[in-house]
């Protein structure tokens, strides 16, 4: 565990990750940090996550992100429009818990990789074939987050992305 700040500032992108298992109970805590994110309704959150270990399907999704490919798991998420009461904002509930996903991998020692889905259609309905949706009009493969302990020349450390002349006081 990193206190707060290190999380934040030491995240970044992992793309390559060690032949090793993460273990269930890590992916869990991964998977409570998602549904810990703000969305548009409390109690109407889209999302729903669908983990796979399965080297076989691990391989076709790489067919449509390669950085999938040799993860050692890979989390879709999939967003269900029937729960979501803003039928409109699924993709920026999504979002937040992607990113609160990706904070909870480095706090326990690993590396993730945001890997873009939606809103690109011809990808969204390759996901979901792979993972057993045939119509994606409700559910919708928002990204995918892979995860695993960083590969040798890989590894979350600080980069300055601050620009002060992206602020504004007061008006723009
Ligand atoms: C919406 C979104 C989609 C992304 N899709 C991909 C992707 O498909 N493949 C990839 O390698 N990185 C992807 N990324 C990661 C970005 O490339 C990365 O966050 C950016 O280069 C900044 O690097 P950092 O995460 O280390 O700060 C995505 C990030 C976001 C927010």
């Amino acid at each position: 565990m990193f206190d707060f700040d290190e999380v934040i500032n030491t995240r970044r992108s992992i793309r390559e990750y060690q032949d090793r298992d993460v273990g269930d109970d890590l992916i869990l805590k991964i998977l409570k940090a998602g549904m810990q994110a703000p969305g548009s309704r409390l109690g109407c959150e889209p999302w729903e996550f669908i983990v796979i270990k399965n080297k076989e399907t691990l391989s076709c999704l790489g067919e449509i992100k390669p950085r999938v490919k040799n993860a050692p798991v890979a989390i879709v998420l999939v967003a269900n429009i029937k729960r979501a009461f803003y039928k409109t904002v699924w993709q920026q509930d999504m979002s937040a818990a992607a990113e609160n996903m990706l904070l909870e991998a480095v706090n326990l020692g690993l590396g993730g990789l945001w890997n873009g889905v939606a809103p690109d259609e011809e990808k969204m309905v390759n996901v979901a074939e792979i993972i057993g949706i045939d119509d994606i009009a409700d559910l919708k493969p928002f990204c995918i987050i892979t995860v695993g302990y960083p590969a040798k020349g890989w590894q979350n450390k600080f980069m300055d992305k601050f620009d002060e002349g992206r602020i504004h006081y007061e008006k723009y």
